[in-house]
């Protein structure tokens, strides 16, 4: 493929905040320097919250950047971009619109003669397997099909650039495995009126099979933290243990990067992860086949629970110090194994221990309510606290992850009603 002097599509140092509630700025995307290059499939994978569809909404000239410069064909973009189409998890179709109509409407901006739209509308519906369909209403289309008029609706435009944010994610595995393949074939037989595809995703599997190029995003703020190039020739064989090797090895950066690290300790955001699922991991690492140590994605693949749901319940464990994240792969350490070892009460006993240890925030937690005359607090008190380093959201889930593994450990009380922690005895 030919590589043009200059990219279709570039960020230059794009910085990004966001008014917080509480006031200040909240800083989303920092350094964010991406070229897109003619004929290439790139995928972005990152956390929740990382930054992705913001990334995506600043490449198509949806949302300027707070600082650094966004570029489309070689020209500096200051509004949404011609030549660039979206397609999203799932699509608002208009449901009194057929098919035919619902991919028209991607054209209706561009002044076209009529037949020409329903030319192009046609063509577009061939091509991504809608035949036969054209006059079929939403309704009576399968969320596999719907989300193909979706699209359709984007081809029809002929965008240079195709931005998909989880354009997958929302489809049961058969219908997005079908639809992922339907895609990369037309790509590798160059059928699709596009030139260059950005997928965004959390699925790393997904981003092995699709991309060239894999950018990986860290989270607090979003920075990219690496590049992995796919070499596999299309169409690719997730069993090849080249393919294997690289989603090891995409794996393994992602764990090493987990969270950014916060110059302030309380508010290192943690990860979403029960104390049940906690168990139910070291435990199964624990026992036969694996006796102590496994390899993420073959563990991966036990846990019914989405990509980014599994490593956040891996870092979870790291972060308590249950366990060693390594080269794709998860390793218990000795109080891993002392854990699962023991009943519930020495459970509990060690769980606050590592708590206490190595969550800066339980801690806090536990110093604050030791100072207050009531010996409580509510939580806002900490969420405010927390917002001043994390997004609300982030502030949010990392004190339900303290409140359940501080409960679990006994060492504080939470009141659900109240929504204030204390240290009531806790039985
Ligand atoms: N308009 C906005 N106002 C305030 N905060 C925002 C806005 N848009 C995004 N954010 C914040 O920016 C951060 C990044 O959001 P973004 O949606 O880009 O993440 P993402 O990586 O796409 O996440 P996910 O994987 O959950 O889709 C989040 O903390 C989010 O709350
Ligand atoms: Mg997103």
């Amino acid at each position: 493929m030919t590589e043009p002097a200059v990219p279709l599509s570039e960020l230059r140092g794009v910085r990004r905040t966001f008014p917080k509630a509480s006031g200040g700025e909240l800083l989303v995307l920092d350094g964010i320097d991406l070229r897109l290059e003619s004929g290439e499939i790139v995928c972005l994978l990152g956390r929740s919250g990382s930054g992705k569809s913001t990334i995506l909404r600043i490449l198509a000239g949806l949302l300027p950047p707070t600082d650094g410069e966004v570029f489309f064909e070689g020209k500096p973009l200051h509004g949404p971009a011609v030549g660039i189409s979206l397609v999203f998890q799932s699509f608002a179709l208009f449901p009194w619109l057929t098919v035919l109509g619902n991919v028209e409407l991607g054209l209706e901006a561009q002044g076209l003669p009529n037949a020409e739209i329903r030319r192009r509308a046609l063509e577009a519906i061939d091509l991504i397997g809608l035949d036969g369909f054209e006059s079929a209403y939403p309704k009576e289309l399968s969320g596999g099909m719907r989300q193909r008029v979706g699209f359709a609706r984007a081809l029809v435009v002929h965008p240079r650039l195709m931005l998909m944010d989880e354009a997958f994610s929302a489809l049961d595995v058969l219908t997005a495995e079908n639809l992922r393949a339907d895609f990369l074939a037309l790509w590798t037989q160059r059928k699709l009126p596009i030139d260059t595809v950005l997928l965004v995703t959390h699925n790393i599997e997904e981003a092995v099979l699709m991309g060239d190029r894999i950018v990986l995003l860290s989270t607090h703020p979003g920075r990219i933290s690496d590049t992995i190039e796919v070499p596999l020739a299309r169409p690719r064989d997730r069993f090849d243990p080249a393919f294997r090797g690289l989603v090891d090895l995409v794996y393994s950066r992602m764990t090493q990067t987990p969270i950014r690290p916060s110059a302030v300790p309380i508010a290192e955001a943690l990860p979403p992860a029960s104390t049940s699922m906690l168990a139910g991991l070291l435990e199964t690492v624990a026992a036969p086949p694996f006796e102590g140590q496994a390899d993420l994605p073959v563990l991966g693949e036990r846990f019914q629970i989405e990509g980014h749901e599994f490593l956040s319940l891996a870092d979870a464990a790291r972060r308590l110090g249950f366990a060693l994240l390594e080269a794709g792969d998860i390793q218990l350490t000795p109080e891993g194994m002392r854990f699962v070892g023991c009943g519930l009460d020495e459970r509990k006993r060690l769980f606050a221990e590592q708590l206490l240890r190595h969550v800066p925030l339980a801690s806090h937690i536990l110093t604050v309510l030791e100072t207050r005359p009531g010996k409580r607090a509510p939580r806002t008190r900490f969420q405010v606290e927390l917002e001043d380093h994390l997004s609300p959201e982030d502030a949010r889930t990392t004190l339900n992850a303290v409140t359940s593994w501080g409960r679990f450990a006994e060492i504080f009380a939470y009141d659900d009603q109240d929504e204030a922690f204390s240290l009531d005895d806790p039985g």
